[in-house]
């Protein structure tokens, strides 16, 4: 016991001699009354209630303190960017600059939605094919989509760029979509049947090679279920200390000849990520991009391997309707009923609903070898 302790386990003392030690004790302390009669609490320095308090509330003026410079600290000191929005202080992920890699179909009508519903966002969608990207920059845009030149004109060259130098968009992007092609293994595992990531992996090593600080790295791209491993692999084996890559997945389910309608007014916003912490920043930061004119309640956030899956999940739903359809095609054929009578009458039903009752020659959105393969990484399918 230290030299004026008081210690309970000195029960041989007496009662009153057991409080005349503490007392002493307690005088040690400049917080209390000298008075040995009253034990009364003085005021502690920076305490206005009693001295025992005071550690507490040195505490929380250091907190304060911290807090205070930490929100109003320099741009110069923070992550490039990274913003704090103006009500959140525990270092929200703000979008301000978007690259989309891969102008196609896919890339080119979505940044565009997406620059001309957030003005204060710059979108730059970047190729390799030079040709396609001088079609952007024109009048005759390299694919036609109702009401795309009119979304393109309203923000090209305000918000919205077109180019062909990929290291400068991804280096200033704080949000980078990977929308390139994923076209079907011509060679090597999964042969013909297997999607092939190669362009998408490329795009990884790009991103990781050009890249510092924060980013938010989003597969737009249709890929096999854990793609996302991949390149979170590819980040892995290349990363660099100043570097932070969050790996999100948000496919996309427009159809060509409905992409502006099906990008302005989505049944749903898929958005895939990580469930640790950062993963979840980084979930947030892009709902607050789609959040600038899809209801909230349309935007769906899950797991990134949930997301990747619901995508060809959906492909393969809507793929059995049109078999079935073109099943009872053959039947009308056979019988002298009308499929498109027949489309009509079993589609007013709410429970199966009229899309997708289309017969056709072929099995449109269901890409045999592209997306049936995507269900299994190692394109080992039956
Ligand atoms: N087309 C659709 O209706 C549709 C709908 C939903 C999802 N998807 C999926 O979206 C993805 C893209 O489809 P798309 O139709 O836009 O493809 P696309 O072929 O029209 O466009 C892909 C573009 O990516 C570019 N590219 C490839 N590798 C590149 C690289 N390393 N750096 C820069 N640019 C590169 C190509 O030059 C090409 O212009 C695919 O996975 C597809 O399955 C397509």
């Amino acid at each position: 016991m230290a030299e004026g302790g008081f210690d309970p386990c000195e029960c041989i003392c007496s009662h009153e001699h057991a409080m005349r030690r503490l007392i002493n004790l307690l005088r040690q302390s400049q917080s209390y009354c000298t008075d040995t009669e009253c034990l009364q609490e003085l005021p502690g320095p920076g305490s206005p209630t009693g001295g025992d308090l005071t550690l507490p509330m040195i505490i929380m003026g250091w907190i304060v303190l911290a807090l205070a410079l930490f929100l109003l600290r320099p741009a110069s000191m923070r992550r490039p960017g990274i913003s704090n929005k103006p009500n959140s202080p525990f270092n929200m992920v703000q979008i301000k600059k978007i690259c989309c890699i891969g102008a196609g179909y896919v890339g080119g009508p979505t940044c565009s939605v997406i620059a001309s519903m957030c003005p204060e966002i710059t979108v730059t969608v970047v190729d390799v094919n030079e040709s396609r990207i001088k079609a952007w920059n024109s009048d005759t845009l390299p694919i036609y989509e109702p009401g795309l030149s009119e979304v393109v004109l309203s923000c090209r060259g305000r918000n919205l760029f077109f180019s062909t130098d990929i290291d400068s968009a991804i280096k200033e992007a704080d949000l980078v979509f990977i929308s390139v092609n994923t076209p079907t293994k011509t060679y090597g595992m999964g042969k013909g049947r297997a999607a092939d990531l190669k362009f998408i992996e490329a795009c990884a090593r790009r991103i990781v090679e050009v890249s510092d600080g924060y980013k938010i790295v989003t597969e737009k791209s249709t890929v096999p279920v854990r793609a996302a491993e991949s390149i979170r692999r590819i980040f892995d084996a290349n990363t660099k200390p100043s570097l932070n890559l969050q790996v999100l997945s948000n496919p996309e389910f427009l159809a060509e000849g409905t992409a502006v309608k099906d990008l302005t007014e989505p049944d749903r916003v898929l958005i895939g990520g990580d469930e640790t912490s950062e993963g979840q920043k980084a979930i947030r930061a892009l709902c607050e991009v789609y959040e600038h004119w899809v209801p909230k309640s349309r935007i769906i956030t899950t797991n990134t391997w949930s997301s990747e899956l619901s995508k060809l999940a959906a492909n393969a739903f809507l793929a059995q309707r049109i078999s079935s359809i073109n099943s009872i095609s053959a039947l009308c054929e056979s019988t002298g009923a009308d499929v498109e009578e027949v489309a009509r009458a079993i589609g007013m039903d709410q429970r199966i609903g009229s899309k997708f009752l289309k017969a056709s020659v072929d099995r449109d959105h269901w890409k045999k070898g592209d997306d049936q393969a995507a269900f299994y990484p190692h394109g080992d399918h039956p």
